[in-house]
């Protein structure tokens, strides 16, 4: 009788470990999916920017304006953003402004976000780097 009471004791700490584990894959996977999200392009630093288009560009001066992010600091592209190299110089002031307002394809709209003089900072030094 006495013995029989002990025999089960290690049964309900068997499996305590498994549902954590997928839980650490889980939280892994999506630290994972939100650094690449975020980390696609490189950001030019506050102090090697003179031009006030750079530092918008550049996700320093108006908050939720990060264009850097998808075409890298050089404006060259990255997997999440256009190559502006090839696009800018095909594009007017105001197609370039259109776009950033309305988002073509996977951009999403700015609309909203950067003043007139916002905007034109930003299209000037896009048109200055690629024209
Ligand atoms: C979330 C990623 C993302 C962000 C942030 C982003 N873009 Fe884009 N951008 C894209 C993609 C993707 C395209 C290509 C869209 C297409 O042609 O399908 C694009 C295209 C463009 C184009 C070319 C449009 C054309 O008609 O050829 C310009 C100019 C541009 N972006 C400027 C900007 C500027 C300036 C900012 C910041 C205010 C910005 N983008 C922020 C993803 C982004």
């Amino acid at each position: 009788m006495p013995v029989r009471a002990g025999a089960n004791r290690l049964g309900p700490m068997k499996n305590a470990n498994s549902g954590s584990s997928l839980r650490f894959a889980a939280a892994a996977a999506l630290v994972l999916s939100v650094a690449l999200l975020s980390c696609a392009g490189k950001q030019t630093p506050r102090d090697r920017i003179t031009d006030p288009g750079e530092m918008i560009y550049n996700g320093l001066t108006v908050s939720g304006v990060d264009c850097y992010k998808c075409h890298n600091a050089d404006g060259t592209g990255t997997w999440r953003g256009a190559n502006l190299a090839e696009r800018v110089p095909k594009l007017t002031d105001p197609a370039i402004e259109k776009a950033i307002n309305e988002g073509p394809g996977m951009m999403p709209a700015f609309k909203g976000k950067l003043d007139a003089q916002q905007m034109a900072a930003i299209t000037t030094w896009l048109r200055g780097r690629f024209h």
